[in-house]
């Protein structure tokens, strides 16, 4: 979406758009918009013609300056009460009644919004990204997107113009998660995938990268990986990207490894008829640890990453992997293939242990990895597991409470580090017939982090969504980018 920027209201053809909250008078511009409004705000809101209610998109003419023009108000509720989560809904629901209205012109009054106005800009320039999201489909007669089309004017009393363009970044790392996301797994295998990151990063400043191939991998001892991803044509991947930021020197790297599953069946532990559908979701966790890096990068953020994403598609033929094989990991542990279809977690062990190679002060991986968590959480949280103690968690928690992103502390217990060591034949079992098995899963995957402090977000609930949000449509959510970026932006992983 385009943004112009101007200081004050300039009259022309465009709509106004304008929050509404409870008390006007709360507006930093109170006396500006009435006086656009001939002294009649408080009667227009008063003979309820437009709202202030929270959410609530209301319209209505005026003569400005005389003309007519059309205002567009989004009622914001009581402004003690909105938080950056309150304002991001309101900007979301505002910008996709802009877009169900065809409205792709207009000049956004920021002052009307009664909060900080670099963080009305903030979460302007992200929500103008994320709540009107449509992936650029297949379809022959796709219009074209409203992002492509839309240009706002800003106006604002405080020069905003870096913020917003800043803040856009961030939006677009979680766009581009999303419509890696989106995209058919005919049409985003590991190779394709790989591919596309490898274009994106090649000249970006700071930035490194490199990408192993099937035969590197099993060459290398990635068994894990190797197995998943060997009964399909579209052979596995493993990216590595490393983001270094001159000023970052002297830090250690925070990995951030992501499950890239680009298509799951199950493989011979099949998945059914109505359980397979959407499986082309499974690389999430792959495609927002790409956004992460990106928008991070983008940002210039003085930090150091390294992003690593596990790429394979979980398939059937003659020479896949078996219920009851056994197969060493790049860590050198061996795994019982219990369950074909817990193949998160395979890539994920031989991801993290590749992750752990470069010494990072921390390890966070992203996974769609099991339905016991959205069974437990929902479509709202993610579940989080560490092998620190809960408290390590509460910066992350807080951050959350931030951005809207809702996580949820799950545990990993003596329980579970003897189930995973159920295996007659092996080191560690990748299934058991037991229930417990988000943790079971987590569990799993932390005895590939080599004690480094990790945390495992499971977002297989949160990965997508069922329904359109504030925050976007039905499908891929870009889920934790915002989070993670602010964390880094923060300074929370450095120092
Ligand atoms: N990709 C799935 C998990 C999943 C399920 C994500 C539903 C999104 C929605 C994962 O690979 C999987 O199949 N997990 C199994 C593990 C089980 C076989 C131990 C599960 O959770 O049922
Ligand atoms: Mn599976
Ligand atoms: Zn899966």
């Amino acid at each position: 979406m385009q943004f112009q920027f101007r200081d004050k209201y300039v009259a022309t053809e465009e709509p106004i758009i304008i929050g509404l909250p409870h008390e006007p008078a709360q507006m930093d511009n109170y006396e500006e918009v009435d006086t656009l409004l001939n002294g009649q705000l408080d009667a227009i809101i008063k003979e309820d013609v437009l709202s202030t209610e929270f959410g609530v998109v209301t319209t209505t003419g005026a003569i400005i300056q005389r003309d007519y023009r059309k205002v567009i108000a989004v009622g914001l509720g009581d402004a003690r009460a909105l938080d950056r989560v309150k304002l991001s809904e309101a900007l979301g629901v505002m910008f996709q009644f802009l877009k169900q209205t065809d409205t792709v012109k207009g000049q956004i009054l920021l002052d009307t919004f009664p909060v900080d106005s670099h963080m009305a800009a903030e979460l302007v320039a992200i929500m103008a990204e994320i709540s009107v999201y449509e992936f650029n489909s297949y379809k022959v007669d796709q219009a074209p997107l409203f992002s492509e089309t839309a240009a706002f004017s800003i106006t604002s009393s405080v020069d905003i113009k870096e913020t917003v363009s800043h803040y856009g970044k961030l939006g677009e790392g979680i766009i581009m998660a999303r419509n890696f996301s989106e995209t058919p797994p005919n049409l985003m295998t590991p190779e394709v995938m790989a591919d596309k990151i490898a274009e994106i990063f090649e000249s970006h400043p700071y930035v490194t990268g490199e990408v192993k191939d099937a035969a590197t991998l099993e060459a290398e001892g990635y068994g894990l990986i190797t197995a998943v991803g060997k009964a399909s044509y579209a052979k596995p991947r493993l990216v590595t990207i490393e983001y270094r930021h001159p000023d970052a020197k002297g830090y250690k790297p925070v990995a951030l490894v992501g499950k890239g599953v680009t298509y799951d069946t199950g493989g011979y532990s099949i998945k059914s008829k109505t359980g397979m559908p959407e499986m082309k979701y499974d690389m999430s966790g792959a495609a927002n640890v790409i956004g992460m890096v990106h928008a991070v990068s983008n940002m210039s953020l003085p930090v150091h990453i390294i992003g690593v994403v596990a790429l394979a598609e979980n398939m059937i033929d003659g020479n896949a992997m078996r219920p009851d094989d056994v197969y060493i990991s790049y860590s050198g542990q061996s795994v019982e293939v219990k369950n074909t279809d817990a193949e998160g977690r395979l890539v994920l062990g031989d991801a993290v242990f590749h992750a752990s190679q470069y010494s990072p002060s921390l390890i966070m991986d992203f996974a769609t990895l099991t339905g016991a968590v959205v069974a437990a959480l929902g479509e709202e949280r993610t579940g989080v597991f560490t092998n620190k103690d809960a408290a390590f968690l509460n910066p992350l928690i807080e951050m959350t409470e931030q951005t809207g992103e809702a996580v949820w502390q799950l545990p990993i217990s003596e329980v579970e580090e003897k189930n995973v060591r159920q295996s007659a034949v092996a080191d560690l079992t990748n299934h058991v017939e037991k229930p417990g098995r988000a943790s079971f899963a987590a569990c799993f995957i932390k005895q590939f982090a080599n004690g480094t402090p990790w945390i495992h977000f499971d977002i297989a609930g949160t990965g997508t969504t069922s329904k359109t949000t504030p925050s976007g449509p039905k499908g891929a959510t870009g889920v934790m980018i915002h989070t993670i970026v602010k964390m880094f932006e923060t300074g929370h992983f450095h120092g």
